[in-house]
């Protein structure tokens, strides 16, 4: 527990206050939670039973200690109940005039050294500072949904907050077993300002038609990610996910925080996610089934001898699929066999693909090189053979175009090649009765297909790249540094990597490759490299 403050008044609770004042209920401060009125309190009490009454079925918790936890907490519908606390923090919905009313009513019925807090997202702390006569009293302590689950704080002082104020919350926030990242007051703080470009550019690519929204979701989460976008959106409210997109646009002008229309449409018609049953996805019905795919595995041709190529033989290997392969030379049809540990059938004579149902070409990223192995593999493929490749910068359609057979040609970007993920991306021309075979023989080597428009980035690299990206503009305007930003997305998103150490990983050279490919593409300013991962990447260095 913290020195200084022993009881906390939290106002406002629905999902965030109510998870704010379990989280401190359970760090053993004394509580009192307000709301406007009894509807509104028997609500918030219901969040909080149900909530430790999960972590007592799960066996996370005994009885006793539920109701030591709830027994902490004192509810009412007066702001006077509040006069002796140490801190209280704001949770009330995200609009400065209902803050700033709160904060005035606050400052009215607290000790002068009470130390007031708002857990808004995205609103300016220093405008509602001011609403106050004790500016310099005021801190942002940021939680994220679940606050229970969810480890991070983020800690905002103003230009006008008093360091011991600010020390009071830093000491709160690291006695309850969370993380604190401090930091400036700026429009979404670190990790919102990340997550928001990437959630609300992934609603507008469900809307355009490039991918279904149950794609667009597993696609992210084969990345590691422990939610989907649209459905973390449904988890964050689209109704809070609406507005804090509005108050960093506001703050930014970057268009991609405009809110794709088909969020303010939903939050018109009331479905505002999961807790109202429905948002982009309805709740409470049974989730389509998808069972694994029956049949044979397809035979397989691959042409190449990199780490792409070997991914996709081991896959077809495992898969019990009959594979051969053809390699620039015996050197390198020798280091394949070696790579893939196997007795497997290859050359370098692309006859070898010729009798393939499906023939991979998976040579380098080099548009040329590309073109003309396609053209050789359309003159030896079958007649009805899936023609893949494994473009991952360039347009599919402009290596379809090698061919004589374009409707036949699909793309195939496997965004980690040892991972489940396979993106397929017909073309304008492609045949859909051939993306349908091409999907379910994707399917039978074991691989998770999901379909991408034609469009730069297709849709992982799509929404990743330009949020490492925005984490690298963050770091080089010295907004936070490197430990601090990969911090806020992996405690307060469950991010398995943060983005300065993702990039190092995927390599600068394909981040900058992926943001040139999507700046031609859109001609999104934002999509152009940030200067600092362009010029690391030119020195051949890494970010750490
Ligand atoms: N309240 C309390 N505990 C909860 C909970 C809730 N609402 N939801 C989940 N939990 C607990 C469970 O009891 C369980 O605890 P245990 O491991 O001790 O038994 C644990 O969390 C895992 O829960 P589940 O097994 O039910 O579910 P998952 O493993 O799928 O995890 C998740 C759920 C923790 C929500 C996970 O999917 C996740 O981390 N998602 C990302 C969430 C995220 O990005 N949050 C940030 C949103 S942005 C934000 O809040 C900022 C705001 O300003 C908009």
């Amino acid at each position: 527990m913290s020195a200084s403050l022993r009881r906390v008044g939290v106002v406002g609770l629905g999902t965030m206050g109510a998870g704010i004042a379990e989280v401190l209920a359970r760090g053993g401060y004394d509580v009192v939670g307000v709301e406007v009125n009894d509807d509104a309190l028997q609500r918030g009490r219901g969040h909080l039973e149900k909530s430790t009454g999960r972590a007592v079925k799960r066996g996370k918790l005994s009885a006793g200690d539920q109701q030591a936890i709830l027994g902490r907490i004192e509810l009412d519908t007066s702001f006077a109940s509040l006069a002796d606390c140490d801190l209280v923090i704001e949770a009330v919905p995200e609009r400065l005039d209902l803050k700033r009313r709160v904060f005035e009513e606050l400052d009215k019925v607290c000790r002068p050294d009470t130390v007031l807090a708002t857990n808004t997202s995205s609103l300016s702390v220093t405008e509602i500072a001011v609403a106050t006569e004790r500016p310099e009293q005021i801190v942002g302590v940021h939680f994220f949904n679940p606050a229970p689950v969810m480890r991070l704080v983020e800690i905002i002082h103003t230009v006008l907050t008093r360091p011991e104020a600010l020390g009071a919350v830093q000491d709160l926030v690291t006695g309850l077993g969370k993380v604190g990242v401090t930091i400036g007051d700026r429009a979404g703080f670190v990790a919102n300002r990340l997550l928001f470009g990437y959630l609300n550019q992934a609603a507008a690519m469900y809307e355009s038609g490039h991918a279904t929204r149950e794609d667009i979701d597993a696609a992210m989460r084969a990345t590691g990610l422990p939610m989907g976008p649209l459905t973390l959106m449904d988890l964050i409210g689209l109704d809070v996910s609406l507005e804090v997109c509005e108050a960093i646009y506001r703050e930014t002008r970057d268009r991609r925080h405009a809110p794709a229309p088909i969020l303010r449409r939903l939050v018109t018609a009331g479905l505002l996610g999961r807790k109202t049953g429905r948002g982009f996805y309805t709740y409470g019905e049974p989730a389509a089934e998808t069972g694994p795919q029956a049949g044979e595995a397809p035979s397989v041709g691959v042409a190449g001898s990199g780490p792409l190529a070997v991914a996709v033989i081991r896959a077809a290997l495992r898969a019990g699929a009959d594979v051969s392969f053809v390699a620039g030379d015996e050197a390198k049809v020798r280091a394949v066999r070696e790579a893939v540990g196997g007795d497997v059938t290859g050359g370098t004579d692309l006859a070898l693909l010729a009798d393939r149902d499906l023939v991979v070409e998976a040579v380098a990223e080099d548009v040329s090189v590309k073109r003309s192995l396609l053209a050789a593999v359309d003159d030896v493929a079958r007649e009805g053979a899936v023609l893949a490749t494994t473009a991952s910068a360039v347009p599919v359609i402009e290596l379809a175009m090698a061919t004589d057979r374009p409707q036949d040609v699909v793309g195939l970007h496997l965004p980690d090649p040892e991972g489940e993920l396979a993106e397929l991306v017909p073309t304008v021309l492609t045949d859909p009765e051939v993306t349908r075979r091409a999907e379910s023989y994707v399917a039978r080597l074991g691989k998770h297909p999901v379909r991408s428009a034609d469009r730069a980035g297709f849709i992982v690299d799509a929404l990743r790249v330009p949020y490492l990206n925005d984490a690298v503009r963050l770091l080089e305007a010295g907004y936070a540094d490197a430990d601090a930003i990969d911090a806020a997305m992996t405690y307060g998103c469950g991010y398995p990597i943060g983005p300065i150490a993702d990039l190092d990983r995927i390599g600068l050279d394909h981040a900058v490759e992926v943001l040139r490919a999507l700046y031609t593409e859109y001609r999104e300013p934002a999509f152009a490299p940030a200067p600092l991962l362009d010029k690391l990447r030119t020195a051949g260095e890494t970010f750490r």
